[in-house]
């Protein structure tokens, strides 16, 4: 998505703290730090590692500068990760083997005979040091109406809820599907499921009763926990009912929790439990129970190039440990900061950068309900000034939203209180890279492009700018890999953005399915994690995200495949092929756009056929996955082999009607020439 001319150099800083933990993760044996990171001299190594890893630095004093710290973690990678791990999370029993990884079969394993729990370690320990700190602030729908919850009342909340889970008949082990809005009893239920060892499976509140049922089915879920109802930028969204029909689809469910939380009068179903009311019946809290290091903490579901999404499952010690770190690290938190992370916890971004990186770490974090344009397009600065926030984290998508409203939307407001102002889930564009920089930050605060991804469970890639001189993309770190598999260092050289060792967070398998796993991330390069992104190396050695190799888009920062959304079109009886592929757009990063061929027997009319179509996506997946474009054609552009050329359908859906590249292996060139002709003729 980046070509070369869409930006300015980046260049890496020290401002918010030296912390790059992502350049912990090629291996040290296939090349030294300077190739890997390129020019060592820009990060001013020599203060990078003062203060954020005292855990580290207090014991290796011998470790003066930033490239001394990343040689260390790669030769002694059990060292580093070791003693972080025993630093930072608290354990019932620690463990005595770092890690432990079998390449052959994809299994990877760390502080693998330790024992902890994960919600203690969240919010116990914190509430028996500093009961009365602030842990979250709900910033509900309308502004002004924020809710505090501290350590000691959180830490009741999760008790209550382990307690209602518990009577419920859920165990360790056991899957609970959460379809619950940004919410302190949303946190709780997460922390609830952890306190006594069950699976969370958090489902974004967006998504349709279809996919809300998939997801519970294939997790295996036998309790789901939701809402009556929530109001996001002041519209309803009916969960319960959404709720309902998913269950309906799910006889593996034997019972529902609802939370009342919207004042309407809660009617339930024999099947539905009010929540509320069951968590004050709770009487004692059931011991949080003693979870192996490698215990599934949860699944979250994610879409992929084929087939239905994906259930990732990420195991607790090392997926804690690396949160903890890389909130720590690249936020630059210290106690007594506001995080104010605005993701969603149905996404991998909420649950490391709302939930568990921000309590790891004891620290204050927003539960953000609304929109960013909710009253009006200044709600973000607005909550800044009103919560003080400190570190503001979003996704560019919005950024290039605010930004067409104007300035003085963000000049009303004080802003004094923040220091970082972090992006995730897409490239940034320098337009909105600089607005962000110059507007929002007046210039003075850190802007940081993070990359990284549902599998890798934290922050891989991060890239902070200290003067108006950034656009583009990461710079980074992890490997080049060419078709081979083998590191590229070259600038100028383009390749699939690789990993060359395995971190903590990585997901561990994919939930029921662990030769798919093993297919989509390690079969690709040989001994390497394949992220499905490409990635250019730039004259000075620095990474540029080029976005993603395989079949996925990316929709306002969310994942979606395809083949997801073909899928659901090929339901349709008067449809016979179609072909999903992304095109740029200026607000959502990209957009969809379909092509389809109809029956020959189809006698609707197509704008009937075309309203159909998006009902049913949006039905059965949800509103952000519905085509912008539609264009029906009487055949698609094949190979002689029968294969859609989707490379030529990109093309044209990017407008890119001049340069469609080689075309000598279509069947049928008139198909291409039909294509071009509905394509000009459309609105
Ligand atoms: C995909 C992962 C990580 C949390 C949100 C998305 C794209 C993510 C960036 C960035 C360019 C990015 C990649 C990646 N992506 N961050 N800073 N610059 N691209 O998580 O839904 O698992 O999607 O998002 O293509 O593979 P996700």
């Amino acid at each position: 998505r980046y070509s070369p001319s869409s930006g300015l150099r980046i260049f890496s800083s020290t401002a918010i703290g030296p912390t790059f933990p992502q350049f912990l993760l090629a291996s040290a044996s296939t090349c030294t730090s300077a190739q890997r990171f390129s020019t060592t001299s820009k990060y001013s190594s020599e203060n990078i590692i003062s203060s954020p890893l005292p855990e580290i630095t207090n014991k290796f004093p011998q470790l003066k500068n930033y490239s001394q710290l990343y040689d260390f973690s790669l030769r002694e990678s059990d060292q580093f990760w070791g003693t972080l791990g025993s630093e930072l999370l608290q354990w019932n029993e620690p463990f005595t083997t770092v890690s432990r990884h079998d390449h052959k079969s994809s299994t990877f394993r760390w502080f693998h005979d330790g024992k902890l729990n994960a919600a203690v370690n969240c919010v116990d320990r914190h509430a028996a040091e500093h009961p009365d700190r602030v842990a979250l602030i709900w910033e509900r729908d309308e502004p002004g109406h924020e809710q505090r919850v501290t350590y000691r009342e959180l830490q009741e909340m999760v008790w209550r809820v382990a307690g209602v889970l518990t009577e419920s008949g859920v165990s360790a082990g056991d899957r609970v599907a959460i379809y619950l809005p940004v919410s302190p009893v949303a946190v709780a239920t997460m922390l609830g499921c952890a306190r006594i060892g069950a699976v969370h499976s958090v489902v974004f509140a967006g998504f349709s009763a279809q996919a809300l049922a998939s997801r519970i089915q294939d997790a295996g879920a036998s309790v789901l926990v939701t809402a009556n109802s929530s109001t996001r930028g002041g519209r309803l969204i009916p969960l319960q009912a959404t709720a309902r029909a998913a269950v309906a689809l799910c006889p593996g469910v034997r019972q529902v929790f609802v939370m009342p939380h919207s004042p309407q009068p809660l009617e339930l179903a024999d099947n539905e439990v009010d929540l509320e009311r069951a968590m004050s019946a709770v009487q004692t809290a059931p011991p949080p129970s003693v979870q192996g290091a490698e215990d599934p903490l949860f699944l979250l579901y994610t879409s992929g190039s084929t087939g239905k999404p994906k259930g990732l499952v990420h195991t607790t010690a090392g997926y804690l440990l690396y949160a903890a770190l890389t909130h720590r690290l690249v936020f630059d938190y210290k106690p007594g900061d506001v995080f104010g992370c605005v993701a969603d916890i149905g996404w991998i971004t909420g649950h490391s950068y709302v939930v568990y990186g921000p309590l790891l770490n004891g620290g204050t974090t927003v539960l953000f309900e609304s929109t960013p344009v909710h009253p009006d397009a200044g709600r973000y600065w607005e909550t800044v000034e009103r919560l003080r926030i400190t570190q503001f984290y979003g996704a560019p998508t919005a950024i290039r939203l605010l930004l067409r409203f104007g300035d003085d939307f963000v000049k009303k407001y004080d802003r004094s209180s923040l220091r970082v102002l972090g992006s995730v889930g897409e490239p940034i564009n320098s337009e909105a890279w600089r607005w962000y920089y110059d507007v929002v930050g007046d210039g003075r605060c850190t802007v940081v492009d993070t990359w990284w991804q549902s599998e890798t469970g934290g922050i891989m890639i991060h890239m902070t700018v200290p003067q108006r001189r950034g656009s583009g993309t990461v710079l980074c770190c992890a490997v080049l890999s060419d078709s081979q598999g083998k590191p590229v260092y070259d600038s100028g050289a383009t390749g699939a953005l690789c990993v060359s060792s395995i971190w903590p967070g990585i997901a561990r398998t994919i939930h029921g399915d662990h030769q798919r796993y093993h297919d989509t991330y390690f079969a690709p390069y040989a001994g390497l994690y394949f992220s499905g992104d490409g990635a250019r190396r730039d004259d000075e050695g620095y990474l540029h995200i080029t976005g993603r190799m395989d079949d996925v888009i990316n929709v306002s920062g969310h994942r979606l495949g395809t083949a997801e959304v073909e899928d659901v079109m090929m339901e349709h009886p008067e449809v016979s092929e179609t072909a999903v592929v992304g095109c740029p757009h200026a607000l959502k990063g990209e957009t969809i756009f379909a092509f389809l061929v109809l029956k020959e027997n189809s006698a609707s009319p197509q704008h009937k056929i075309e309203t159909e179509l998006r009902e049913s996506v949006k039905h059965n997946i949800a509103s952000y996955a519905v085509p912008e474009f539609m264009l029906i054609a009487p055949a698609l552009p094949k190979t002689r082999s029968g294969k859609i050329m989707r490379r030529l359908l990109r093309q044209i859906a990017k407008g890119n009607l001049e340069d469609l590249g080689d075309t000598s292996t279509l069947a049928d060139p008139a198909a291409v020439e039909t294509v071009l002709k509905l394509y000009r003729q459309m609105p």
